[in-house]
């Protein structure tokens, strides 16, 4: 039967076997971050990279290991577990990925990345059908140091440089929920569109004053949808209970908004049934972005 690894982000292990748990998934073997898994392709949010149709090469030394990778695929990333130096010679072997930071909107690769590691001395499990164009789904940006007022700006360009299927058009009016200091703003303002950004603080004043953004300072749970011009994009990233947020979607979908990006934030325990309640009620997808910390990004767009 067909098996698949996923790699849990840094120190997110526990949410990632949870979810599996969650989903009736079978854990075979865990090592460091990696879990072997008895199944085939599913959407775990909590793989910072999936890797699908394993295959199992058995190995006699490393340039045999280095040469059998290499008849599977071109390029290859190493999340080592065990025998560091044995992996690392192996990979040393074969061709060089780009590593390098990228900028916002950079073109996409056009194949997803392949993964391998060493399972044990003489076993390689690697597969070229990963869930992810990066390196075992990591990706950085050459950040802008000057303009954006807090790191959060980075949740977005990953959204929009990674996984959205297309960008807002200058003709969209943009809602941005929870926009103090307004990282997102910023974003979202660089589309050429109008944005409303809603927020009980007050957005860093040089953000609140560019061209095209309204600042509401109030609660987005206050604002009846009905009251707002006709809105295009949501997004969410205030912090909240998954729950909270999922009922106020709801009101902006019955409404006619078509599109959302939205943060889910967890307190102590990551909430699993919410999660999947987002997906099973309104659509889309739930990814755990490499700029996300102990939250996850849904998101739903008319393409
Ligand atoms: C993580 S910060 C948002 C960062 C922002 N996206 C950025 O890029 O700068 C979360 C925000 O949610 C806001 N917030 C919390 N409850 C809110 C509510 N009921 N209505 C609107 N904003 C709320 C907080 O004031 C806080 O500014």
């Amino acid at each position: 039967m067909e098996q698949s690894l996923y790699l849990a982000p840094f120190e997110h292990e526990n949410d990632l076997a949870q979810e599996l748990t969650f989903k009736n998934l079978p854990i075979i073997e865990q090592q460091g971050r990696l879990f072997l898994v008895q199944g085939s392709r599913r959407d775990i949010v909590w793989a910072q990279v999936s890797f699908y149709n394993i295959q199992k090469l058995s190995i006699t030394s490393i340039n045999d290991g280095a040469k059998q990778l290499k008849n599977l695929g071109r390029n290859w990333a190493l999340y080592s577990v065990t025998q560091h130096r044995r992996a690392e010679l192996i990979q040393e072997a074969l061709p060089h990925y780009p590593t390098k930071p990228i900028a916002f909107l950079a073109p996409r690769p056009e194949k997803p990345m392949g993964g391998w590691t060493l399972w044990d001395n003489d076993t390689i499990l690697a597969s070229s059908d990963t869930s992810s164009l990066y390196p075992l789904g990591e990706m950085t940006f050459i950040e802008d140091q000057v303009n954006p007022p807090s790191r959060a700006y980075l949740k977005l360009w990953e959204f929009f440089t990674c996984h959205s299927p297309r960008l807002p058009r200058a003709d969209e009016h943009l809602l941005d929920m929870g926009a103090c200091p307004g990282g997102w703003t910023w974003v979202l303002q660089s589309f050429g569109g109008p944005v409303t950004a809603v927020d009980k603080a007050p957005l860093e004043e040089r953000i609140a004053k560019l061209p095209r953004v309204t600042v509401r300072k109030e609660s987005a749970f206050g604002i009846d949808p009905k009251d707002l011009p006709k809105v295009d994009w949501f997004f969410s990233d205030i912090i909240c209970y998954p729950a909270r947020l999922l009922e106020l979607v709801k009101r902006h979908e019955a409404q006619g908004v078509k599109n959302f990006v939205c943060t889910l934030k967890f307190q102590a325990e990551t909430d699993h049934a919410t999660t999947e309640q987002f997906v099973r009620e309104l659509g889309g997808k739930v990814i755990h972005q490499h700029h996300n910390k102990h939250e996850v990004t849904w998101f739903r767009i008319e393409e």
